[in-house]
């Protein structure tokens, strides 16, 4: 009897392991990145409004390069029944992971959405109205050539009425080494780590870690490896890419006059800032 209410050693080892697991093993890094680096809702309120302001009309067709999770074109079909998406990405695992957490939870309407496992240069199934490339992902084409080679294929895969919107970020501080942590509120960290930068080829190495309350860390989590494209060379290839038209789309600052007040407008000339993102738009 007395053996019966006695812990199995096994048992004990299993429970002691279980209550040693760090935040960081329990945690899931496409979630983290949504959160910390994505800003969904605004993306496509933004991507909607300016194809209306410039076209006069609504956008219908969208298309997300190097889409990931997929979280854009989740949020472009979520806009009504005759709103549709293409997503393109080489790797299977965040594709797989937002069919899961970004397309399934919205029942019927996902079929709104057509995923591809496939490089970002190749073609839609249906001309877009509204294609974009954001967080940089585009900068891991190094050679000026690889980038006019994308940009043509952007071109030519729009309707012809259709837009190409693709962000980028510049300003002395994206060529120093730092760490940047932000504390989010859902009780991580994001740290933006851009560890090396390289001036002759204007290239960077840089990372994202999550850290925990525990102390535990996601290392890593992301890493890219990318030339840093300035504003006016990635205009210039744009229009000799034969688009008819390339504009800027430039943050105001708050009005503590310390940073980017969300809002982006059209400017020619832009300020002096630490640091800035900012959208190139251009029409076919
Ligand atoms: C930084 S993530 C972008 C995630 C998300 N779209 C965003 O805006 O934050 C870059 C993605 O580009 C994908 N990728 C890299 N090379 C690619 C290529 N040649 N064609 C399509 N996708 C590519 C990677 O698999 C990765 O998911």
């Amino acid at each position: 009897m007395a053996s019966k209410s006695k812990p199995k050693k096994g048992k004990d080892k299993k429970q002691k392991k279980r209550k040693q697991k760090t935040l960081a093993s329990k945690a899931d890094k496409y979630e983290l990145y949504q959160l910390s680096v994505q800003s969904p809702e605004e993306d496509v309120e933004f991507l909607a409004n300016l194809y209306r302001d410039v076209r006069g009309t609504k956008a219908l067709h969208f298309r997300e390069d190097f889409c990931g999770t997929s979280l854009l074109t989740a949020y472009w079909i979520r806009r009504g029944s005759e709103y549709t998406a293409e997503g393109f990405d080489i790797d299977p695992e965040p594709l797989n992971w937002g069919i899961e957490h970004n397309l399934i939870p919205l029942g019927a309407a996902a079929d709104q959405a057509t995923l591809h496992t496939k490089d970002a240069r190749l073609p839609s199934d249906e001309a877009p109205d509204v294609r974009c490339a954001q967080n940089f992902s585009y900068w891991l084409f190094k050679t000026r050539t690889e980038m006019l080679d994308y940009f043509r294929r952007a071109r030519d895969d729009l309707n012809d009425r259709g837009i190409f919107v693709i962000d980028l970020h510049g300003g002395p501080e994206c060529f120093e080494a730092m760490e940047e942590e932000t504390e989010m509120e859902e009780g991580f960290t994001y740290v933006w780590d851009q560890d090396e930068y390289w001036p002759i080829p204007n290239e960077a190495r840089c990372h994202i870690h999550f850290r925990f309350p525990d102390g535990s860390e996601l290392h890593r989590a992301f890493s890219y490896e990318w030339r840093h494209w300035g504003l006016a060379e990635l205009r210039d290839i744009l229009a000799d890419a034969g688009f008819a038209r390339v504009d800027c789309y430039w943050e105001g600052t708050d009005e503590d006059g310390e940073s980017g007040d969300g809002i982006f407008t059209k400017e020619e000339k832009g300020e002096i800032c630490l640091s800035y993102v900012a959208y190139l738009v251009a029409q076919k």
